[in-house]
């Protein structure tokens, strides 16, 4: 078993270094043979060809000479005269203008000189000739070098057994002599980098081989399959497997203990994580400072990203990045765009990022909500794609990535990326802090391939993405449209059953962790108003009697909600039960939110004049069916509304989870009101005992909601005790904690990845 003795904190740099070094190790181990091999040769090789061309060269001057000498008989004979003195030295001379050929003697057969050119060595005479050329090799040296000699017959009319001496110049052999060395030389210079180059080559691919294998066995890879490691991981491979298993084992049994807390989620910070610094990312702050004429007012965004992720934040105490999107942000930061929420228990640090409206414009409403929220949200509306609001969106990514870079004490934190305002930065950061580990959470759904397609830029969407370690989705069918739109649209490695996609070398776990909310403690629901105090206000202010059924919705003012499907079930319950008539009102809080968009603004329009016609087709001057408030709720206010209702009205036509669902649970510790749930939101998964419709069932959602508002106390407090059950164990803390588990395990298999790739090359 290997042990973890608490890693360096460089450990991916030291892992690299580590890389390095073994493969320059394996490298010089082939290379100095290699090396020492090619000098024995060239050592070997080079006089050995400088003599056989020095061979070649010389007989070459030999047959040179005979072809002069035979030349020379065939012209003078050829002439009718005998050659006269002046002829010969003709002859001669136009032989040695071949600047090859030194100088020319003829020896007559008493072996004297009888004619020469004028270099002929006077100190050379017919005899030291023959000898000389009798020698091999035929070489003598004069003091202007050495030359060739070459004695061959010459019988001419008037000369019998005369012998033409052949002078060649050595100086151009030796030229030629020290070329073929040269070249030789240089040839196998090549041939040792040729050498040298493909063996750093195949040792380098084999070792980032055998660290790509090891990598992806302690990762897990293959575990659920019969996996053959390469032969020199097998004595390791079982060791691993046995501490993968260890570790799931482990995390499973902690991830069902009964209570997930701030306090228990700390804790596995300060232990599993080391302390290590955690930085969110999203979009929306989780406090807005507006300016008033009284001064600065803080409010928190109707969101449920900000719902779920900022308990958590206050239990980890790290720093969350976020767009500074109010009045009087500017106003309430430090030099360093800094400032410590919340206002009235600081325990984390909120740094915001400034964009100009015309960056919002292209990058938050264009790309992101007239782009991606369409195109996620199957609610039939279109989505629009323009190149200038995917500009920006890219520069956005690229300004969050610097600003989590500037914000990060440590080059291994654990970056929280939050929902699809941020596809590309997963990418960005992996690239400029290789060693953190990002948590990316898609907040919203997942649509099928063919859907996804249609965004011009799926790819690069798939790819900023896969820069995750982890990828979170609230649903297992987000997460495989998710694994399916790689499998679609991009060359990588997916691994269905384990749920993990390997792209351009780095493992991305897609997991479901369903996102939940902050269970309140007693002493914080003590604080709260009784259920009776809050059906009194809320029927206070509908202005009707204390035994009127009230049902709620408490939604942003967004096209997904089903607003306009829920209203046509009021329509419908009125018409189905008139008993209900001034018996019943149907308050919609809606949040403004993006209003600047035509699609909202169009959306807004329809829900007014929908509420007029049905508010006139039922009700009269005393009483209106429905009531619509189309203003923000803080959050109190918004739990004086959850307790006091009959019944919570969730229709989303398509939502990722829904938190008001949760919220409401949460709030009813009286054990009673119920909860009318649309089957396309991911809550509906987990709260399976609320009354699920299909909303664009007008006429099931209207008996749901009918049902809702006239069960008995007995069923509603048993459908609510188990939705309570569900909702305070799998509370937000255990949706953290299980990712941040899930990434514990990663880092934990990187580190003792980093110290066997590092033992190994000490031990190579
Ligand atoms: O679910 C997506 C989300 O970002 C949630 O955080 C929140 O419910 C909503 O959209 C907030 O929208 P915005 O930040 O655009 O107001």
């Amino acid at each position: 078993m290997l042990a973890d003795h608490g890693p360096p904190k460089n450990n991916h740099s030291l892992s690299e270094h580590s890389y390095t070094m073994k493969s320059l190790r394996l490298q010089l181990r082939f290379l100095l043979p290699l090396v020492l091999l090619l000098v024995i040769a060239a050592y070997v090789t080079v006089p050995l060809v400088d003599k056989l061309t020095l061979r070649w060269f010389l007989r070459d001057l030999d047959v040179r000479s005979a072809l002069i000498a035979e030349n020379m008989t065939n012209t003078i004979v050829e002439t009718p005269e005998v050659p006269s003195q002046r002829q010969l030295q003709s002859e001669f001379n136009r032989a040695i203008r071949d600047e090859r050929i030194f100088a020319i003697g003829l020896c007559n057969a008493d072996n004297k000189l009888t004619n020469s050119t004028a270099a002929f060595p006077q100190r050379l005479d017919c005899t030291q000739a023959r000898e000389a050329a009798a020698q091999s090799p035929a070489i003598v040296t004069l003091p202007r070098g050495d030359v060739h000699v070459t004695v061959v017959p010459l019988t001419l009319p008037n000369l019998k057994d005369g012998r033409l001496v052949v002078l060649h110049d050595l100086s151009y052999i030796h030229l030629r002599s020290a070329d073929t060395r040269r070249y030789l030389i240089m040839l196998f210079v090549a041939l040792g980098c040729g050498m040298a180059l493909i063996t750093v080559l195949v040792a380098h691919i084999s070792w980032r081989g055998w660290v790509a294998g090891t990598k992806a066995l302690l990762r897990g890879e293959g575990l659920l399959e019969p996996f053959r490691p390469p032969p020199e991981l097998q004595v390791v491979a079982t060791d691993l497997r046995e501490m993968l298993r260890e570790m799931d084992e482990e995390r499973r049994s902690r991830m069902h203990q009964e209570d997930w807390t701030p306090e228990r989620l700390r804790q596995l910070l300060n232990t599993d994580m080391r302390g290590e610094q955690v930085i969110v990312v999203s979009n929306r702050e989780p406090y807005i400072h507006f300016k008033r004429e009284e001064g600065l007012e803080v409010q928190r965004p109707a969101s449920g990203l900000v719902t779920a992720i900022e308990p958590v934040m206050r239990a980890c105490s790290g720093t969350w990045i976020a767009h500074g999107s109010g009045s009087g942000d500017r106003e309430s930061v430090d030099h360093n765009d800094r400032v410590m929420v919340p206002p009235d228990d600081p325990s984390y640090t909120l740094r915001r990022v400034w964009l100009t409206e015309e960056e919002e414009q292209g990058y938050y409403f264009g790309f992101a909500n007239e782009g991606m929220w369409p195109l996620c949200h199957l609610a039939h509306v279109r989505p629009v794609f323009r190149l200038s609001d995917w500009e920006h969106y890219k520069a956005i990514n690229q300004r969050f990535a610097d600003a989590v870079v500037k914000e990060a004490r440590t080059e291994d934190p654990i970056v929280l990326v939050q929902d699809y305002h941020f596809a590309l930065l997963p990418d960005l950061l992996r690239a400029r802090l290789p060693n953190a580990t990002i948590i990316t959470f898609w907040h919203i759904p997942w649509p099928n391939p063919e859907s996804f397609g249609v965004c011009p830029w799926h790819e690069e969407i798939l790819k900023g993405l896969l820069g995750s370690s982890i990828l979170g989705f609230h649903t297992r069918q987000h997460s495989r449209n998710f694994l399916e739109s790689v499998d679609r649209f991009l060359e990588a490695r997916i691994r269905m059953e384990e749920s993990t996609v390997s792209f351009a070398n780095d493992l991305t776990q897609v997991n479901a962790y369903p996102i939940s909310i902050h269970w309140p403690s007693i002493e914080e629901s003590s604080q709260w108003p009784s259920v009776q105090d809050c059906r009194s206000d809320l029927r206070r202010m509908l202005g009707v009697s204390e035994d009127h059924l009230v049902a709620v919705g408490i939604d942003r003012f967004d096209y997904t909600k089903g607003i306009i499907e829920r209203f046509h079930a009021v329509d419908r319950l009125l018409q189905k039960h008139s008993e209900l008539k001034r018996r019943f009102t149907f308050v919609q809080f809606a949040a403004p939110t993006r209003s600047s968009l035509d699609e909202y603004q169009l959306f807004v329009q329809q829900v007014h004049t929908l509420t007029d016609r049905i508010n006139a087709r039922h009700g009269d001057s005393s009483w209106q069916p429905i009531r619509l408030i189309a203003e923000h709720q803080n959050s109190d206010e918004v739990t004086r509304h959850y307790r006091g209702t009959d019944c919570c009205v969730v229709t989303s036509l398509h939502d990722g989870m829904n938190l008001v669902a949760k919220e409401f649970v949460a709030a009813r510790d009286d054990g009673h009101g119920t909860l009318v749930l649309s089957q396309f939101a991911g809550a509906a998964r987990e709260l399976n005992t609320a009354l699920i419709v299909n909303p664009y069932d007008v006429e099931e959602t209207a008996d749901a909601l009918y049902r809702g508002l006239t069960m008995s106390r007995a069923e509603q407090a048993e459908r609510m005790r188990s939705l309570r059950t569900m909702v305070r164990e799998d509370n937000v803390y255990r949706w953290a904690a299980h990712m941040l588990l899930d990434a514990a395990r990663l880092r934990r298999a990187e580190r003792v990845s980093a110290r066997i790739v590092s033992r190994e090359a000490r031990t190579a």
